[in-house]
């Protein structure tokens, strides 16, 4: 999500952070900052913006040896100069940036602003110098390891103190954190992408790990003060390789790190003992909650299909009606505004021009409007009544994937919220509760089939048009799965209902026509296996997404992609993931580009 860098050496400290926050401006692009330590004071530059804004407001006193920077996308308070890091403590000689979430935040800030600590930003990130200081008798390593064990969430982070010049601490737990290892000087980044133009050495901390660094040595400890000796790595890609992290393209790399955009998605949100969701973005009481009578969704493209998806889960679970309308029609309708009636503007880029006019629209008419949106302070998100940010990073490749398990994830936890006030009892809360966090390892074993999807791909490419077929929660990840394959391949490909094929596209089928059919063990598959056979019957060619083990269906189909048993509601999550995967190789065998397709923008701010 957001970058972090850090330097200690010979060399000018400045442009060294300055370059390496250049590099992690993908990770974040709202606002960024550096920490430079000078002869007698911390100095600290930070603004909105991107790194070149901050660049030009970097004056050439900021001479130092020893420095940190960040790069930030907004997760907990707005886009302000005073919100980006790095963040002083009251003394302003400890700086720290820090990347991940820290969730027991208002607990933390209550108990330092009892002991008279101001705080002057809206960050949770804040409470951590503060946190330090208040452990610090001399020995800053021993203060942060102090204040780390006080934390509930996720962290990456860097800390210099002017008392301890020369000295960078950094630790890890759930967000990247990569030591340097140069000749004289060391580096410290959430990724190599930061520190390759210095160094190729480098060692990986692991999550619980702590790491104190001068110019010349470092050392590596756990929380409880254990010395943790690890081996230094060569870094073997090369500059634009790394940048994606590896993968050939961020649309890939969004792809696999679904597990951990899910993740962070759920993070904080469940309640195992109560069984239920917590969403406190919603700004709605219990009471205003339990009154409501019906929820109407309203998106485009994915996020419409991630509402579908929603709305079918709702109205199942908490027993409301739930319907999901594109905005672009709801815009330029007359619709109907009822008391009791919640409405969601789901949104990765929180700028989708249609989905913020219907928005407009329905307050307009007095409605009470909900937002789920990926990029926290865009115009939806600041103009919604409240709402839910997906947390699931910034998503750079044109095709929406990794926001659009993020926004299921975001309306399982709602969804379990309302049932839970309605006719879910305890037991079953919880049962949802342990699947829905079980669903980042399930995805995690499905990306396992990279290699099986991709010959599955290069076995179809070739065809002209594809069918997408699925029913109940999987209609909607057939619509969704046909959307991928069109935009990014070019192939036509439509999403149908499986009981709505003898209807018509049914005429479509030939031999040179397959159809993707989602058929895992829920109460549908039967009804999905005769669907399948009336394919057959016309030669259509068959790939299948089923439970692993399912023979029944490995039978009828000519190539399967089997996947791992979850709960029937859960599906959507497992399915998906295969769908992207064969739209990517699809895409990769025709030659497209994948990350920037034709005639497409990632957020569609025009009618
Ligand atoms: C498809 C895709 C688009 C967006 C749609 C809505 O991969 O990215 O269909 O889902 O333009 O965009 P947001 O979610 O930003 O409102």
């Amino acid at each position: 999500m957001c970058g972090i860098v850090g330097y200690c050496g010979p060399k000018s400290v400045t442009p060294i952070l300055l370059d390496g926050l250049k590099r992690l401006e993908y990770r974040g692009y709202d606002s960024a900052g550096i920490a430079v330590e000078g002869s007698d004071a911390i100095k600290v530059i930070k603004r909105t913006g991107k790194i070149q804004d901050l660049r030009a407001i970097v004056s050439v006193n900021l001479e130092g040896h020893c420095g940190i920077g960040h790069t930030r996308w907004a997760t907990h308070g707005g886009v302000t100069d005073i919100n980006a890091h790095p963040h002083l403590d009251a003394s302003g000689k400890i700086a720290v940036v820090h990347n991940g979430i820290i969730e027991n935040y208002t607990a933390l800030k209550a108990s330092l602003e009892k002991q008279g600590v101001h705080f002057v930003s809206e960050t949770d990130s804040e409470v951590l110098p503060h946190l330090i200081a208040y452990y610090y008798q001399g020995d800053l390593e021993k203060a942060v390891r102090q204040a780390l064990r006080q934390v509930k969430g996720t962290y990456g982070i860097a800390v210099i103190h002017l008392d301890e010049p020369g000295r960078i601490v950094g630790a890890r737990y759930g967000s990247p954190l990569v030591i340097g290892v140069g000749d004289g000087e060391m580096l410290l980044a959430s990724d190599v992408t930061a520190m390759i133009a210095h160094t190729k050495q480098v060692v990986y901390l692991e999550d619980g790990e702590l790491v104190s660094l001068t110019k010349d040595t470092y050392t590596i400890t756990d929380l409880n003060d254990q010395q943790v000796d690890k081996q230094v790595d060569e870094i073997q890609w090369d500059l634009e390789a790394i940048e994606k992290e590896g993968f050939a393209c961020f649309m890939e790399k969004e792809i696999f790190e679904q597990p951990e955009s899910i993740a962070r998605t759920l993070s904080g949100r469940l309640d195992l003992e109560y069984a239920t969701g917590k969403l406190g973005g919603l700004n709605m009481t219990s009471r205003e909650l339990l009154a409501v009578k019906r929820i109407k969704i309203v998106a485009a493209g994915t996020s419409w299909h991630a509402g579908l998806v929603g709305a079918y889960l709702i109205e199942t679970l908490a027993r409301i009606p739930a319907s999901a309308e594109l905005s672009s029609e709801l815009r330029y309708r007359n619709s109907v505004v009822e008391p009791d009636t919640i409405y969601f503007a789901v949104t990765q880029s929180g700028e989708t021009a249609d989905t913020l006019y219907a928005m407009r629209e329905l307050k307009r008419k007095g409605a009470r409007v909900l937002g789920i949106c990926n990029v926290v302070g865009s115009t939806i998100a600041r103009e919604s009544d409240g709402g839910v940010y997906t947390h699931a990073g910034p998503e750079i490749a044109v095709a929406s994937t990794k926001a659009f398990t993020s926004q299921l994830a975001v309306f399982y936890v709602f969804a379990l919220l309302m049932a839970r006030m309605r006719d879910m009892s305890v037991s079953a809360g919880q049962r949802f509760v342990k699947e829905l966090q079980g669903i980042p390892e399930k995805v995690r074993e499905v990306l396992k089939q990279r290699d099986h999807i991709q010959a599955l791909a290069k076995k179809y490419y070739k065809a002209r048009d594809f069918l997408f077929l699925g029913r109940g929660l999987e209609y909607p990840v057939a619509l969704e799965g046909a959307l991928k394959l069109k935009e990014i391949s070019y192939i036509h490909a439509e999403g149908y209902s499986a009981g709505e094929i003898k209807h018509g596209p049914i005429a479509l089928v030939n031999e040179e026509t397959p159809s993707v059919f989602l058929v895992p063990r829920d109460y549908l598959r039967e009804k999905v296996i005769s669907n399948m056979k009336e394919i057959k019957a016309r030669k259509g060619p068959i790939i299948a997404l089923c439970t692993e083990g399912d023979a029944e269906v490995a039978a009828i189909a000519d190539d399967i992609i089997p996947v791992p048993a979850v709960d029937e509601l859960f599906y959507p999550f497992i399915l998906i993931i295969p769908l992207q995967l064969f739209a990517y190789f699809c895409a990769l065998e025709l030659g497209r580009d994948v990350d920037q397709p034709r005639n497409l923008a990632k957020s569609v701010t025009v009618e």
